[in-house]
């Protein structure tokens, strides 16, 4: 049998993922590096090195997974975020880029070098563990009600050294209800209509509905965290929630009737309204 190299066995699974993926050639190198363990910058140097069998078998395998919509990040069992690597599996929400505005926004904030800060929803811990990185002398909470996600995210926070940050099990506000108050709540939770017709498409179909979906055409749980969190907030206290590119003015009601001030929606990288953020009067 005669073994591909880097380059062609690239190109074959390239034209594999034609038709399945937006991003054929990004999936097709992004599986083969993982098969053979190596960085990016591999590709460049040493696209002429042949695959060993073993190599070839593994990829074959990957391959024939991704053509069957299987997300890349499931299949290599990690996602960078933040330029962090964070395991994933099928228990969370895989971090989108998207979700990078909310950390980005909470880091702009000029916050103190010690704040109090709680994470709701935290999934893979994408959202605390990239923000903890950054200022280590933040106290943060991070709550996810799946216990399987949260076994996940405190394998994220072994593998990334941060282990003062505090990862808690339960339903939203219910695991520091006798806290002190926050500075900052940041939430990305989930937010998607039960009937939009997306969650029949791409990565979504693998991940679990728990993490997608809420009920009242998607906004229940926004408006929860909205509704209750003030009670968690000190005065001056900002809330941060991520939310789809067409929810903006409702989640901006939702703020206003409850009585938060400052109120203001802030675009993602893609130039969609992606995150809405207010302050407690
Ligand atoms: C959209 S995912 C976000 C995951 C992660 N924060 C991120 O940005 O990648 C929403 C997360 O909320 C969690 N969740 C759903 N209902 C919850 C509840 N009642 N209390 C706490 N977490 C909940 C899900 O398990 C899921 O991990």
């Amino acid at each position: 049998m005669s073994l591909p190299n880097l380059a062609q066995a690239i190109a074959w699974a390239s034209e594999r993922f034609d038709k399945s993926s937006d991003s054929p050639k990004l999936d097709a190198q992004v599986l083969l590096l993982h098969v053979i363990g190596k960085p990016r910058s591999y590709l460049y140097g040493w696209s002429d090195e042949s695959l060993t069998e073993l190599q070839y078998t593994q990829f074959k395998a990957c391959v024939a997974r991704r053509e069957k919509g299987e997300p890349v990040a499931h299949i290599t069992g990690t996602k960078e975020f933040w330029s962090l690597p964070f395991f994933v599996d099928s228990s969370t929400l895989i971090p989108r880029p998207d979700t990078e505005t909310v950390v980005e926004y909470v880091l702009g904030l000029g916050m103190p070098k010690s704040i109090r800060l709680l994470d709701l929803g935290t999934g893979t811990g994408a959202i605390a563990l990239s923000l903890a990185s950054e200022q280590p002398n933040w106290d943060i909470t991070a709550i996810d009600y799946s216990e399987d996600a949260v076994s996940l995210a405190k394998r994220n926070q072994h593998a990334l050294d941060l282990p003062h940050v505090k990862i808690l099990q339960g339903s939203w506000f219910e695991p520091v209800m006798d806290a002190p108050l926050f500075d900052v709540i940041v939430s990305n939770p989930p937010y998607i209509d039960p009937i939009d017709p997306h969650l029949s498409q791409g990565d979504v179909r693998f991940e679990p509905l728990s993490a997608l979906i809420a009920p009242e055409n998607g906004f229940a749980d926004l408006r929860h965290i909205i509704e209750n969190g003030a009670q968690y907030l000190k005065s001056g206290g900002v809330m941060v929630l991520e939310h789809g590119y067409d929810q903006a003015t409702v989640i901006q009601n939702f703020f206003a009737q409850f009585a938060y001030i400052n109120i203001l929606t802030i675009k993602d990288i893609a130039g969609c309204d992606r995150i809405t953020v207010a302050t407690k009067p």
